[in-house]
C-alpha cells in the first residue's frame, strides 16, 4: 500500500519521493554551474509553483549570478485552461544577458511558450529553460527544453510547489491523482 494524501476532494498516492527529486536537483546544478560558467546570468523562477524547486536549485548554484521571480496566471483544477495572463514583475534590466527560467513544470508548453515570447521583448542575450518537472508526451511545442529535471508521464501530480487548486503545495513528495 502506498503513502496517501487527501487534497480537497482528492486522494493522491506517492509517487516520487524526495530524495529522487533532490537527486535529480544536484544533477541539473551540476550541469548548469558547468554550462553558465563565465556568462552573465539572471534566473528567472515563475511564480506560484517555482518557488520551491527555485531555493533548492539556485543554493546549489555557484556562479555568479541574479535571481527574481514573476508571475503568471494560476492554473485551475486538473486541466490545462490554455488561458495565461501578462508576465509580471520584471523590473531588473536583463538584455543581453543569459536567461534561465525555472519552472515547476512543463506540460503541454502552452505556459512556457507564452513565457518565452514575453521574455524575447526584453532582448536578453540568449534563453534557456529549466523545469523541474516534464511530460514529454503531452509537450506540444517544437521549442528545446534544456534542463529537465525529471520526466513525467502525462497525469496529474501535486507536491513540491506543485498544487491542485491552490493547495498540496508544501508536500515534500510528489503524489499522484489516484485513478
Ligand atoms: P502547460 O501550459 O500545459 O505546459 O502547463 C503548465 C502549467 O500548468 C504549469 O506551470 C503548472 O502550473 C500547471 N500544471 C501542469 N501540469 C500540472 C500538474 O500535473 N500538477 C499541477 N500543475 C500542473
Ligand atoms: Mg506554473
Amino acid at each position: 500500500m502506498s503513502k496517501k494524501v487527501q487534497v480537497l476532494d482528492k486522494t493522491f498516492e506517492l509517487f516520487i519521493p524526495e530524495a529522487r527529486i533532490q537527486e535529480a536537483i544536484d544533477n541539473l546544478a551540476e550541469r548548469l554551474n558547468k554550462d553558465l560558467e563565465g556568462k552573465n546570468v539572471i534566473f528567472i523562477a515563475i511564480l506560484n509553483g517555482a518557488f520551491i524547486f527555485a531555493a533548492d536549485l539556485y543554493r546549489r548554484i555557484t556562479v555568479p549570478s541574479l535571481i527574481t521571480f514573476v508571475k503568471l496566471a494560476s492554473y485551475q483544477g486538473t486541466s490545462t485552461t490554455g488561458k495565461v495572463k501578462r508576465l509580471i514583475g520584471i523590473n531588473e534590466d536583463i538584455e543581453n544577458m543569459t536567461v534561465v527560467v525555472l519552472e515547476d513544470i512543463v506540460d503541454t508548453g502552452v505556459t512556457m511558450e507564452y513565457i518565452l515570447k514575453q521574455l524575447r521583448g526584453y532582448e536578453p542575450k540568449e534563453i534557456y529553460i529549466a523545469t523541474m518537472f516534464f511530460k514529454k508526451d503531452a509537450f506540444v511545442k517544437d521549442f528545446p527544453i534544456h534542463y529537465v529535471g525529471l520526466e513525467i508521464p502525462n497525469k496529474f501530480i501535486v507536491g513540491y510547489g506543485l498544487d491542485y487548486d491552490g493547495y498540496g503545495r508544501n508536500l515534500k513528495d510528489i503524489y499522484v491523482l489516484s485513478q
